[in-house]
C-alpha cells in the first residue's frame, strides 16, 4: 500500500481505510479498531484523560504507528503534498520545527535529495537527513542551515508550534510571532521559484501574513488537511513560486 491518501477532503485517507485480508489480520484490525476508554485514575486530570482517550482512538495515531511514522502530523504533509505537489525528486528542504521527525520521514520518502531539520528539541537521527538542535529564531540559524545544505533550499516547511502557557493572549502572541518569523526565514533563504508551507492558527493575524506571502509568492492558498483535527484552529498556508526578492 502506498502512503498517498486520495484527496484532501471527503473522508479519511486511503491508508486509514484498510482492507481486510485474512482472519488473523481481521482479528488484529478488530483489536486496533476497539474504542478505548480511559479510567480517570486518582490524580489524573480530566484534560489528560481526554487527551489520552483521543490518542488511543485516533486512526491517524494508529496508522502512524503501523507505518513507522514518528508523528500523526506525517499525514498532513502527505495530504498537502498530494494536493499541491511540493516535494520533487531531488528537492532540497528545510524543515522548521522538525521534532519528532514525521515530516522529515515523508519528505525523504517522497524523493527529497536532502532534508535539514531544526528544532529546539533533540530529534533521533533520520537516515538521509541532518537535524540540528537550535532555535530557528537564532540570528545564525539561516546561515547554519544553508551551510549544512550547501545551497539554497527549494522548499521550506514549517509545522512550528509554540509551547503553550495556558494564558490565551500570551499563547496567541507567541504563535503569531513564530509563524511570522518562519515566513521571514523562508523568504531569506528560498531559491527563486521555491515553495513555503506553514502552519497558522485561525484567529491569529493570518490576514497580514497572507498579504505578505501574496506579495512575495505567485500562488498562495489555505489548506485544512483531513488529518488536521476538526476542532483544532490550525490550518496551513501553501505559498508557491517564490518571486525571489523580499518586498515590503
Ligand atoms: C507540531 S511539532 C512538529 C511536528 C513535525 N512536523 C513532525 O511531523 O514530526 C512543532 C515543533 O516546533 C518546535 N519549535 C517550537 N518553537 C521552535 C523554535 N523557536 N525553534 C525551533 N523549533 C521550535 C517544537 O519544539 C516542536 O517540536
Amino acid at each position: 500500500m502506498n502512503d498517498r491518501p486520495k484527496k484532501m477532503s471527503g473522508g479519511k485517507p486511503t491508508e486509514v481505510r484498510r482492507s481486510r485480508k485474512t482472519p488473523k489480520e481481521d482479528k488484529a484490525n478488530a483489536t486496533r479498531m476497539m474504542h478505548h476508554k480511559v479510567k480517570t485514575a486518582r490524580g489524573r486530570k480530566i484534560g489528560s484523560k481526554l487527551w489520552l482517550e483521543r490518542q488511543l482512538n485516533d486512526p491517524y495515531v494508529k496508522e502512524a504507528r503501523i507505518k513507522g511514522y514518528r508523528s500523526r502530523a506525517a499525514f498532513k504533509l502527505i495530504e498537502l503534498d498530494d494536493k499541491y505537489k511540493l516535494i520533487k525528486r531531488d528537492s532540497l528542504i528545510f524543515d522548521l520545527g522538525a521534532a519528532p521527525g514525521g515530516w522529515v520521514q515523508i519528505a525523504l520518502k517522497r524523493g527529497a535529495r536532502k532534508v535539514i531539520g531544526i528544532d529546539i528539541l533533540p530529534v533521533e537521527h533520520v537516515a538521509g537527513a541532518d537535524i540540528i538542535k537550535m532555535d530557528f529564531m537564532d540570528e545564525k540559524a539561516p546561515s547554519v542551515l544553508k551551510k549544512m545544505l550547501g545551497e539554497d533550499p527549494d522548499l521550506v516547511l514549517s509545522d512550528l508550534a509554540a509551547n503553550t502557557t495556558g494564558h490565551r493572549n500570551t499563547d496567541h502572541l507567541k504563535t503569531v510571532a513564530l509563524v511570522e518569523a518562519a515566513a521571514e526565514f523562508a523568504m531569506d533563504v528560498l531559491k527563486p521559484g521555491g515553495h513555503f508551507v506553514t502552519k497558522v492558527f485561525q484567529g491569529g493575524t493570518e490576514g497580514k501574513l497572507l498579504q505578505r506571502l501574496k506579495d512575495n509568492f505567485e500562488y498562495v492558498r489555505h489548506a485544512k488537511p483531513d488529518s488536521s483535527r476538526k476542532g483544532s484552529p490550525e490550518i496551513y498556508l501553501v505559498a508557491k513560486n517564490f518571486k525571489g526578492r523580499k518586498k515590503g
